[in-house]
């Protein structure tokens, strides 16, 4: 072990001692905060055992794959070793951060009457051992994930045992004013520790939006979280602060799979709405559930972007059983946001992978612990001064010209999926990117969709121009 935490410090290492530090600017004034943002664990309890005997991993469902791998498999969700090796990778790069997110999916994908509540407590209870076990000392803002809930995604707007198990298991990291609020619904809202009082995380319920939760069917504002959310942002303007929102179930459109949303029609609205109403309070927003590596933009009226939301990847490299989507599986990723603790700008953020295959092909044992790689860092390369809405802008656009589309799309999938994106990909990704509001990612999606894939070059020109008076280029 020693060896390997060595050599896993050295990126660390080399990363502080940058001159100015990370995303330091000309000036160098600003002196970077760093925190974990971890997301999508999904560990399958069972995986071991399967693998022992010869038989494919529960969560693979009715796939047909190769034998499951002693780091884990692309068709499964995450072998404990697998869970262990991210964990101590974290500790090994970064074991001190400001703190930690992480926004949820702790079970198997596997049906309902596979898990039931306690089962679905035992594995939010160990994860979160295992997180405690990682990082002793620091706050951890955690969020509930669709597949936190038994039966899955059925989260109700109002108190609820398995809230109250979760508040019990989480206690630790939870303010004494946060609780009663996760009881009654699972969203809660509090200072950023340190000295600086101007920073407050807002970690957000949002699978009370997702259209498979029939608990919420026809409420207008489930748990009252809009208005709640409404109110936090309000205070933190007056209180001059800035906040981060953190959830799992994003708003908007699935970038691998054309039309796909998760929230209610009316809930994405009001979210809009309300990073609209509040976007000057808001630094940056970080969910997961898509398990792979994208970004969302927000635009006021005029079409000047006025917000981003970060979407990390997955440490379960589970494929996507969602019909439609090709190759959907992913390399386990992990991510460093390197921040400005005054402000909360965003100034950097690292993305560490586990080249999966590569770490099963290996002899595959705890003395040759395979590292986890730096996968890329933001700045780098893209490109930009740091991950404000402005520079992932740039971005967006580096993406429609196809100047940064490749890259983009080898990080979306945590470089597994090293294919070109072509055609309709490019469509999807930029769309999906642009386009939070449903009807204008339709409009994105289907008027340039189809030109730009059965039209030439001139037309293709045309078009260029129309995007470009809406903010595309
Ligand atoms: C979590 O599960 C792993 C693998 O079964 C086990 O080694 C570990 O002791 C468990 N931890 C807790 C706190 O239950
Ligand atoms: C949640 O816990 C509190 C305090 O322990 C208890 O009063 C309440 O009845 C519990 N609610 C549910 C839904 O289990
Ligand atoms: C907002 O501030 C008011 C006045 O201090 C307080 O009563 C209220 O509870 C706060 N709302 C939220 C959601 O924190
Ligand atoms: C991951 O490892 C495999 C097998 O060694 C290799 O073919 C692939 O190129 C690697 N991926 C990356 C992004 O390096
Ligand atoms: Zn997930
Ligand atoms: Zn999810």
């Amino acid at each position: 072990m020693q060896p390997v935490a060595l050599l896993l410090l050295c990126p660390l290492a080399a990363a502080l001692s940058g001159a100015g530090g990370p995303g330091g600017g000309p000036g160098g004034s600003r002196r970077a905060g760093h925190f974990w943002h971890v997301t999508d664990l999904h560990w399958d309890p069972d995986y071991e055992a399967a693998a022992g005997a010869g038989q494919p991993c529960p969560s693979g469902g009715p796939r047909a794959g190769p034998p499951a791998g002693p780091w884990g498999s692309y068709l499964c969700d995450a072998p404990w070793r697998l869970l262990l090796a991210a964990a101590r990778a974290m500790s090994g790069l970064l074991p001190r951060p400001d703190f930690v997110l992480w926004t949820g999916d702790d079970t198997p994908h596997v049906p309902d009457e596979k898990l039931g509540e306690e089962k679905v407590l035992h594995i939010i209870e160990n994860l979160t051992s295992l997180i405690k076990e990682t990082f002793p000392d620091t706050k951890v803002y955690a969020a509930m994930g669709n597949h936190d809930f038994h039966p899955k995604n059925q989260f109700p707007g109002r108190k609820h045992r398995i809230y109250n198990r979760t508040a019990e298991l989480w206690r630790p990291w939870l303010s004494d004013a946060s609780i009663p609020l996760f009881r009654a619904g699972a969203f809660y809202s509090e200072k950023l520790p340190g000295t600086n009082a101007r920073g407050r995380m807002v970690v957000l319920n949002t699978n009370l939006y997702y259209d498979q939760n029939d608990e919420t069917a026809g409420e207008e504002d489930p748990g009252g979280q809009f208005q709640w959310l409404e109110e936090t942002l309000t205070n933190a303007s007056r209180a001059d602060e800035m906040v981060y929102i953190v959830g799992h179930v994003p708003p908007g459109f699935f970038e691998k799979k054309r039309g796909k949303s998760w929230f209610r029609s009316r809930a994405n609205e009001r979210y809009l709405e309300i990073v609209r109403k509040h976007h000057r309070v808001i630094a940056a927003q970080f969910f997961g559930h898509h398990h792979t590596d994208s970004f969302r933009m927000f635009y006021s009226d005029t079409g000047s972007p006025i917000n981003v939301m970060f979407l990390a990847p997955g440490v379960t490299p589970w494929k996507t059983t969602l019909p439609g989507v090709n190759n959907g599986a992913n390399n386990p990723g992990i991510r460093v946001v390197d921040y400005d603790p005054d402000t909360l700008q965003v100034l950097d953020m690292v993305t560490y992978y586990f080249n999966l295959s590569r770490a099963n092909m290996m002899a595959p044992t705890w003395e040759e612990f395979p590292a986890w790689e730096e996968e890329y860092r933001l700045t780098e390369a893209f490109q930009v001064p740091d991950g404000s809405a402005r520079s992932m802008q740039a971005v967006l656009e580096g993406l429609w010209q196809g100047r940064l589309l490749q890259l983009y799309h080898q990080f979306n999938s945590v470089s597994y999926d090293l294919s070109p994106c072509e055609g309709p990909c490019r469509l999807d990704h930029v769309c999906a990117i642009r386009e939070v509001d449903f009807t204008k990612y339709k409009e994105c999606t289907s008027s340039t969709g189809s030109a730009i894939a059965s039209v030439g070059l001139l037309f293709f020109c045309f078009l260029l121009g129309c995007l470009s008076a809406q903010q595309v280029l």
